[in-house]
């Protein structure tokens, strides 16, 4: 029987809830900001809940944030991301004694995913988001009816897939990719499960599968891949450096890489697009800005025309920007987690301090803000122009009165925000931007999506099920 705790002096306001074990699991895991904020209005905006097995506090005062957020010292998220990881891809954890500085090796790898040496990697994209385009759409003359989130996820994963790894010289590669896509689906299926640690065993096929995957990256099999991405290939060349590790071990550290990259970009690049299509005035602002840049930049459209997109202009589409925020802010719903390291005071604003226990965790929801009214006019309406002011893109978001810091939250947040971001942004605006500049777009079916909970605090959500769309090629105007 589960001894409960009492709250000492101090403390946040703490609520066991009232199962034995599980405590509030079940009601937050139903539907979590239901949970969290009934447990505001009841606790106020910082308290402690128990959840199967753990304390969480939750932050729910986003003019806080930042205050646990640089608590690097005494809040660690690597240690909990590291077991996790490893657990769920199949290699050993890279803080073990026997892979001195792997970690921060791994890490300065990052910084090729932000700035300039972006440009090659967007190019890349562009150049393979078109290729896969056409060999997708060459016959479409009229209306064509697809699954919307289907129709997304072959597209993002075949283009991510070549822009990253490049190509296998020898096979056929849609049919290789979309083979490994698959699978790739079949494991992302059971993702939610493996993170909260249900074993492998039970879950039919899933070991099976998630080797098959790893082979694909075995070394003998890297090596012969040409076009790998600089980054793949640095990432390589590191764990290269590291006799200790295993084939395996480096072949499922590249698997992880791939969950990473499009485990969350191809649920997002669905909402983005689905909201598009369901709001034609949206599609209509989106499109009149790309078809503007075309113009100024000399482009035409048309099947033998590829458009180039350069990363700076990518950056300056306001509209498309938005549209993709306003989605993000929708369907997103990563928990920030830390770990309390030893037990400590966390000092707030305004003289708040609360004692925090060794080993408990401390959680910011975003969705929480995403959704708050004071916030957010109408926080459950989609609205393209809401992340745009005189113009340009809009960053002054309110709370109490105060500007806020943080006020859209999809990568997560402090040292372990997504290395990816810039990168994942630029391949959903890619995305669109070669949709919405061939493709006339239309639901077929008018039902209101509704978000599948079961990856609640893991990223993106996805839709409850499939949607049909229909496309045609537009008309190219002389
Ligand atoms: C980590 C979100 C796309 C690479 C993360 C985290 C989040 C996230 C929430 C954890 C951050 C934290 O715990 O605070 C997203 C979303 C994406 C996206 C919403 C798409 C819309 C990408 C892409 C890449 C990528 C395209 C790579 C090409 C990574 C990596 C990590 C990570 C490597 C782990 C970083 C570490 O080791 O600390 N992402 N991500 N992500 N993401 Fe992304």
């Amino acid at each position: 029987m589960r001894q409960l705790r009492r709250r000492k002096a101090g403390e946040p306001p703490l609520d066991n809830g009232w199962l034995p074990f599980f405590g509030w699991a079940f009601k937050f895991g139903k539907d979590p900001l239901k949970f969290l904020n009934l447990q505001q209005k009841k606790h106020g905006d910082i308290f402690t809940s128990y959840l199967a097995g753990k304390y969480m506090t939750f932050i729910l005062d986003p003019t806080q944030y930042q205050y646990v957020i640089k608590q690097a010292k005494h809040l660690d998220f690597r240690e909990f991301a590291n077991e996790f990881a490893s657990r769920t891809f199949d290699y050993p954890r890279i803080t073990e004694a026997k892979f001195p500085q792997l970690r921060d090796n791994m890490h300065r790898i990052y910084k090729i995913m932000q700035g300039r040496p972006l440009d090659k990697l967007t190019d890349s994209m562009m150049g393979n988001l078109q290729h896969v385009f056409k060999w997708k759409f060459s016959q479409a003359t009229d209306w064509r009816t697809e699954k919307m989130y289907q129709f997304c996820c072959d597209i993002i994963f075949e283009a991510s897939f070549m822009t990253l790894y490049g190509k296998d010289p020898v096979a056929d590669g849609h049919k290789l990719i979309s083979e490994i896509r698959e699978n790739f689906t079949k494991f992302d299926a059971k993702f939610p499960y493996l993170v909260l640690n249900v074993p492998i065993a039970l879950l039919g096929a899933t070991r099976k599968i998630r080797e098959e995957l790893i082979r694909i990256f075995f070394p003998n099999k890297m090596e012969k891949r040409s076009e790998v991405s600089d980054l793949v290939q640095t990432r390589k060349n590191v764990l290269d450096q590291y006799d200790v590790l295993q084939d395996h071990d480096r072949a499922a550290h590249h698997f992880a890489f791939l969950w990473a990259s499009v485990g969350n970009t191809i649920p997002a690049a669905f909402w983005a697009l689905y909201y598009l299509v369901k709001h034609p005035e949206a599609l209509k602002a989106v499109r009149k800005e790309l078809d503007h840049l075309l113009q100024s930049t000399g482009q035409k459209r048309g099947p033998n025309y590829d458009i180039h997109i350069t990363r700076d202009q990518l950056d300056s589409l306001v509209v498309l920007g938005s549209a993709i925020n306003e989605s993000l802010r929708l369907c997103s719903a990563s928990m920030n987690i830390r770990v309390v390291q030893e037990d400590f005071a966390l000092e707030l604003e305004g003289d708040q301090a609360y004692n925090l226990r060794k080993g408990d965790i401390v959680a910011i929801y975003p969705p929480t803000l995403h959704k708050d009214p004071e916030v957010y006019e109408d926080p459950e309406a989609y609205k393209y122009d809401r992340y745009i002011e005189d113009g340009k893109e809009k960053t002054t978001f309110y709370k109490k009165g105060k500007k806020l810091k943080h006020f859209l939250m999809p990568f997560g947040s402090g040292a372990t925000k997504c290395p990816g971001r810039f990168f994942a942004v630029n391949e959903i605006k890619q995305f669109l931007a070669v949709i919405v500049l061939y493709l006339e777009m239309e639901m077929v079916e008018n039902k209101i999506l509704k978000q599948d909970n079961s990856r609640t605090g893991l990223g993106i959500l996805l839709p409850e099920s499939d949607i049909k769309f229909r496309y045609k090629p537009r008309k190219l105007v002389s």
